[in-house]
């Protein structure tokens, strides 16, 4: 099973085999395709792609193939599925209540410092049990699987101590093991000091690394730590304590950084060899010099901005620079209730300049190299997962940023499987 033969293709895109891990300045805006292509998916894995000129049904590899789906492509474009590098998909309830408060005139940081924001879902979450959680974020990754998400992180941090941090990142093992398509777990213990913690804040940071890295290392339940180091949250020295700490059990590094200033975040990862530093909203001429030392990938969060006002990453000028840029949803329910990586696609273009070609540069081979994905994921390459998306009939690549909010992929592959078609 996992066998799919997709023939006349409008545009196949995303196509690679230099092994690439990464695209980085001017190559980003280079995302090379076949016009009127086929791709033949086998036993899950890409396993070959042409022009519609050199194309003969009657091939044995499709004629001895059993069980074999062929998909008519007409009009349509191929691209392999989106990465989406950073959400933190398990979480107990919406907040929309601070949405309304935010639109009469408080701040993030206003409504986080009152106990509300991240303090908010972790009072939601400890409530919840284990399956409870699990049937919410089951149901938020099969939506954001729909609109062409491949591969996924999924970060604890609602839980703040030790029993619901495990909690979190067991109900992302489950999801591991019952989804199709691939995932991280990223321990994020150090989100938020929690309430109880307020005037003992060295108290919660010996928490994190004596007993909370330990154990969770130890379950074998997590890929990734990150810290969310920012004004309000953890300084630079506690996060460089923390990852450190993380590193010995080999976790590597993910940081929320230079979200809300510019705050040494992407110092501080760099200085970890982090795999990805993650927002970026603030960033000054040192940060990008840092980062075009290192091998850490900036990852630029959009949904956030545009969801809480903040500015915009400034991806292009990072681009110009030289650097990569990755793009991921952020879903959660204080700064990104919305997991759905195309509308991340069309704000990259709309309010960072990056052209489609970029964008979705961004958002696929750049996205599986923040995940430690490259080798299977990312790309149009033969030997990778048979992960990617039909789109409906549109005009044009530009189309589908260009149409905002519209969703455009028809039907979404993972390993060869057909996940959903959406009408
Ligand atoms: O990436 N910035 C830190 N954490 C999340 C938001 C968490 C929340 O508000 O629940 C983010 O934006
Ligand atoms: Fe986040």
């Amino acid at each position: 099973m996992g066998h799919i033969l997709i023939k006349n293709i409008k545009g196949l895109y995303g196509i690679d085999e230099s092994g690439r891990q990464v695209r980085k300045g001017a190559e980003m805006a280079d995302l090379p395709f076949i016009e009127n292509a086929w791709l033949w998916i086998k036993d899950g894995l890409i396993n070959d792609y042409g022009s519609m000129t050199d194309f003969n049904m009657f091939d044995e590899r499709f004629t001895k193939t059993p069980g074999i789906d062929i998909k008519d492509a007409t009009g349509k474009y191929v691209l392999p599925s989106y990465i989406d590098s950073h959400t933190h998909l398990v979480f107990a309830q919406s907040r929309e209540e601070e949405f309304v408060m935010r639109i009469k005139g408080k701040s993030y940081e206003e409504i986080a410092a009152a106990g509300g924001g991240i303090l908010n879902s972790a009072a939601k979450l400890r409530a919840m049990s284990e399956n409870e959680l699990l049937e919410g974020a089951f149901g938020r990754l099969q939506e954001v699987m729909k609109y062409g998400t491949g591969a996924i992180e999924i970060k604890s941090g609602y839980g703040l101590t030790l029993e619901d941090e495990l909690k979190m990142l067991r109900v992302i093992r489950r999801l591991k093991d019952i989804s199709p398509i691939d995932i991280k777990a990223t321990f994020l213990g150090a989100h938020a000091i929690p309430m109880d913690f307020k005037n003992r804040r060295e108290d919660y940071i010996k928490l994190v690394i004596d007993e909370m890295l330990p154990k969770v290392a130890d379950e074998g339940l997590a890929d990734f730590c990150d810290v969310f180091c920012d004004q309000g949250f953890f300084t630079c020295e506690e996060t460089d304590r923390i990852l450190q700490a993380a590193s010995k059990y080999n976790l590597r590094a993910k940081i929320h950084g230079n979200e809300l200033g510019i705050t040494g975040g992407v110092q501080v990862a760099v200085k970890n060899n982090a795999l990805s530093v993650d927002h970026l909203e603030y960033m000054g001429q040192e940060e990008i010099d840092c980062l075009k030392a290192s091998m850490t990938m900036p990852v630029a969060l959009p949904n956030c901005s545009f969801f809480l006002g903040l500015p915009y990453a400034p991806a292009r000028k990072m681009i110009d620079a030289g650097l990569p840029v990755c793009l991921a949803t952020d879903y959660n329910p204080g700064s990104s209730p919305n997991g759905r990586m195309g509308f991340v696609v069309s704000l990259a273009c709309i309010q960072m300049k990056l052209t489609p070609e970029e964008a979705i540069n961004a958002a696929t081979i750049n996205g599986a190299y923040s995940l430690g994905l490259s080798e299977t994921h990312g790309s149009i390459s033969k030997g990778k997962k048979g992960n990617v998306y039909i789109t409906k009939e549109i005009p044009s690549l530009a189309y589908l940023p260009y149409s905002f909010g519209v969703p455009s992929v028809e039907t979404a592959i993972v390993s060869g499987k057909k996940i959903a078609v959406n009408y």
